[in-house]
């Protein structure tokens, strides 16, 4: 690979440290410290790097040489074979259980129910990790970190992936103990099932999952626990790689969107820094516009930036416009409802980056009903592999937007599938077995009121002639 050789020999801790992400502040910190805020101020923190005393690749093609060194642990995770582009650990502490191995696939089946030109649309599976969401990406990165810094124990808050993550982590390596918070009945069965497999310390507190994070928070901090959630700057540095394999799939070249569905906006958040440095380092001439998508029931980004005109405002967001409304939500005690369960968040910790993120890509934020992403979530799955609900808010986010004139007939569009379609095999049952007068009943009060694309099983006697007439009359 072709690199820009260091000036001089100079340690990790002068090359890539931590900083505030409020400019008036712009504390730094330590790479090895542990911190999920400013000490000063509060604020989120970034990874910094200083490029200049690293080695980064002249071109992004360069990083196709990895391929060839896929014997390398390092260079087997599709995350760190991106390592000169997220270099916060030296390449020996690096921790990986073989994350990333992801898919972009052409999909025409879903392109037509989208609106667009054959050919323009692709999904990228990140359901292919080994814990079956995205958030393998950031949790390795995370997880280093953690393991950098001698951590024994490491939490989080969930909505089901991320302590699915962690537990696999912890249980693989057997260096921590993975002690996760979840709200009361608003996991899927199949994300608690992976927790409680993995052997994490699993606590169920009686609220949602914004109470069960603001709760990681306070006790992590009380009890000096590592934290991953993705206030942890570290995940969002492996949450990059997703954009880097997005383009590696498209030899280099850059879509015209990409569409991610939108919860405590860490993707997001991740996805616009990424585009951020590409850019800073001259390795892409042009930056994809992005399209965050919420769910009607959790819809504080929608809020925010289309009707109170929230915006980056170079680096200096009206934050206390959020406030106002968390005011708001909390008066009328509204509380987060979605079928799409893993991103029925209303309190993105990671708003302010991504707001970064839409100004850095020219971004749009949309809202989707749930009967919207049960539809895209069908159409998903018919044209195969499939995801789980949250994921085809990107789906059924880009089909409004198409609709709307915003994304063309001709763009070519990338669709992030965040999570395995068996993650929450409740709803795709319960989308596909319900009878259309019971629907409102099953999913009603989330205004599901119909199953437009439900492949229904046929019932048959138990006799070989009926079922052969069934099959004929069906086939
Ligand atoms: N899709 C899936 C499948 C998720 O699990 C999540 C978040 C998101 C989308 C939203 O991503 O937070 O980066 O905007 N799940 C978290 C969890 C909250 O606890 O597993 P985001």
């Amino acid at each position: 690979m072709t690199t820009t050789a260091p000036s001089r020999q100079v340690s990790l801790a002068e090359k890539v440290y931590q900083r505030c992400l409020n400019i008036d502040c712009a504390a730094t910190y330590d790479v090895g410290e542990v911190r999920t805020k400013c000490g000063a101020c509060g604020d989120l923190l970034d990874v910094v790097y200083d490029w200049s005393r690293l080695p980064v690749p002249k071109r992004l093609s360069d990083m196709e040489a990895m391929w060839a060194r896929r014997h390398e642990p390092l260079r087997f995770s599709g995350v760190w074979r991106f390592h000169e582009l997220l270099p916060f650990a030296p390449p020996e502490r690096v921790i990986t259980v073989g994350e990333g191995q992801t898919l972009l696939q052409q999909a025409d089946f879903v392109s037509r129910y989208v609106g667009l030109r054959p050919g323009q649309l692709y999904l990228q599976y990140e359901g292919m990790n080994p814990s079956g969401s995205f958030k393998d990406n950031g949790m390795c990165a995370a997880f280093t970190h953690a393991h950098m810094v001698g951590a024994k124990r490491a939490a989080c808050a969930s909505t089901g992936n991320t302590s699915a993550s962690l537990a696999m982590y912890c249980a693989v390596t057997q260096l921590m103990r993975a002690i996760i918070f979840i709200g009361s009945g608003k996991i899927s069965y199949g994300k608690l099932s992976q927790a409680l497999e993995y052997g994490a310390l699993t606590v169920q507190i009686a609220g949602d999952f914004d109470d069960a994070m603001a709760r990681v928070q306070e006790i992590s901090k009380a009890l000096g626990i590592y934290l991953v959630n993705s206030v942890n700057p570290f995940r969002l540095e492996g949450q990059k790689t997703v954009m880097f394999r997005v383009l590696e799939a498209l030899r280099w070249e850059v879509p015209d969107w990409i569409v991610v569905p939108g919860g405590n906006l860490g993707n997001s958040s991740a996805f616009g820094k990424a585009f951020l440095e590409l850019k800073e380092l001259g390795l892409i001439s042009k930056v994809p516009r992005l399209a965050v998508i919420n769910a009607a029931g959790a819809d504080t980004l929608d809020v925010l930036y289309n009707q109170r005109n929230l915006r980056w405002n170079r680096g200096r967001p009206r934050m206390e416009t959020a406030c106002w409304y968390y005011d708001e939500l909390d008066r009328s005690k509204t509380k987060a409802d979605t079928i799409a369960s893993a991103i029925e968040i209303n309190r993105p910790v990671n708003l302010k980056k991504c707001l970064r993120a839409l100004d850095v890509c020219d971004g749009v934020v949309r809202k989707v009903s749930d009967q919207e992403i049960l539809d895209a979530k069908a159409q998903v799955g018919a044209g195969g592999i499939g995801c789980e609900p949250a994921s085809a808010a990107s789906v059924a986010g880009a089909k409004l937007l198409r609709q709307q004139g915003v994304i063309g007939y001709e763009d070519r569009v990338v669709c992030i599938l965040t999570g395995h379609q068996l993650k929450d095999p409740t709803a795709t049952v319960a989308y596909h077995t319900t009878d259309q007068d019971k629907f409102e009943e099953v999913l009603g009060s989330r205004g599901v009121t119909r199953a437009s694309y439900a492949n229904r099983a046929i019932a048959v006697p138990n006799d070989v002639e009926a079922i052969i007439k069934a099959i004929q009359l069906y086939s």
